[in-house]
């Protein structure tokens, strides 16, 4: 059965322009997005050379004009730009502002519980406060919201523990949302000693408590929205000791999430609030008119057996057979994939 779909959202991308163009750039991020069914994309700063300042940010829009589809930005933080974050959350390509505290790859990694007051009260209220929280990290970002009155965005929540934490939080009424990565959903550490370096992120993969965790959390709402955190690495990088943190997610996130909706573990309608209705309304993502995909819901494919749209050339899905292909993308009424082929 063929169905037309609204054109995804993701929320959390690293599209590597500029600093590391041999792992992705603009366009072949946005050919990734178009295979996947995704029409408007966020993407993060911590590029080599961050999204910290209006004239980064400046360079970043710029660049993104090669994109298929629509970009815009998270701006970052290194705690000593301060005076550019109003200027930033004024403009309209930015839609949150992204803080690092927890290790990663790129050098926004801020502890400092000072300074992230002075980064909460400096960002104006409107625009979300996004996280790179883990555990305790994540307590104290919510107390941190509630102080200051921010919307909090929970990125890519792995652990049983934190979902119970964005549960409670919800329940005492501040405004904070979360969201969950396909390869949080779908694998657990027990995939380290099988797949190596391609099982390894930040934050890493959970237990079976935390995967089950996370699509109840999913399916009831307490996670609202699917995002992929899609972080290509060359294969050089993912295969040496230790690899790069991250992994591809763009080509396989609407399989994925669809595969636990046929096994029943989230409805057909959560999944499109997920991925395409609150994503859109949390960061308010402008209306793409006469924007559809089209998805062939009983077909299925191999990941990786015709290759990859991402310059990183890898899926931690590779070789598994997933359900649903997206077959067409339209974009204010211009296709940008007919019959499976991208046209650009
Ligand atoms: O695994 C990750 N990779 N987690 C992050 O938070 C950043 C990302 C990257 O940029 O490579
Ligand atoms: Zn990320």
């Amino acid at each position: 059965m063929q169905k037309q779909l609204p054109g995804l959202i993701d929320v959390h991308v690293h599209l590597r322009e500029p600093g590391a163009t041999h792992k992705e750039d603009f366009y072949t991020g946005s050919r990734a997005a178009v295979k996947g069914g995704v029409t408007f994309m966020l993407d993060m700063p911590n590029n080599a050379t961050p999204t910290i300042s209006i004239e980064r940010l400046d360079e970043k829009v710029a660049l993104s004009k090669k994109a298929l589809i629509d970009i815009g930005f998270h701006f970052g933080t290194n705690g000593k730009n301060l005076e550019e974050l109003p200027k930033a959350a004024a403009r309209s390509e930015v839609y949150g502002l992204k803080i690092y505290c927890n290790h990663t790859t790129g050098e926004m990694l801020i502890e400092d519980q000072n300074a992230l007051d002075a980064i909460f009260q400096a960002w104006p209220v409107g625009k979300p406060i996004l996280v790179h929280a883990e555990g305790e990290q994540l307590k104290q970002s919510i107390a941190r919201a509630m102080k200051f009155g921010q919307r909090l965005h929970v990125c890519h929540i792995t652990q049983a523990t934190e979902v119970e934490d964005v549960r409670q939080a919800k329940a005492g009424g501040l405004s904070i949302t979360a969201g969950v990565c396909p390869h949080h959903l779908a694998l657990t550490g027990e995939a380290r000693e099988r797949m190596k370096g391609y099982a390894v992120m930040k934050p890493p993969l959970g237990t079976d408590a935390d995967q089950a965790a996370l699509w109840a959390g999913l399916a009831d709402g307490t996670i609202d929205v699917v995002e992929t955190d899609h972080a290509p690495h060359s294969r050089e990088e993912k295969e040496k000791d230790p690899p790069a943190f991250g992994v591809t997610g763009l080509e396989t996130s609407f399989s994925i999430i669809y595969k636990g909706v046929q096994e029943g573990k989230l409805t057909e309608e959560r999944m499109l609030e997920a991925m395409y209705t609150l994503p859109k309304k949390i960061f308010n993502i402008p209306e793409q008119p006469d924007t559809y995909i089209e998805v062939d819901m009983d077909a299925s494919w191999t990941v990786g057996e015709h290759g990859y749209e991402t310059k990183a050339n890898s899926s931690p899905f590779e070789g598994l057979v997933l359900p649903g292909v997206v077959t067409k993308v339209v974009l204010r009424g211009k296709e940008l994939m007919n019959n499976g082929t991208i046209i650009s």
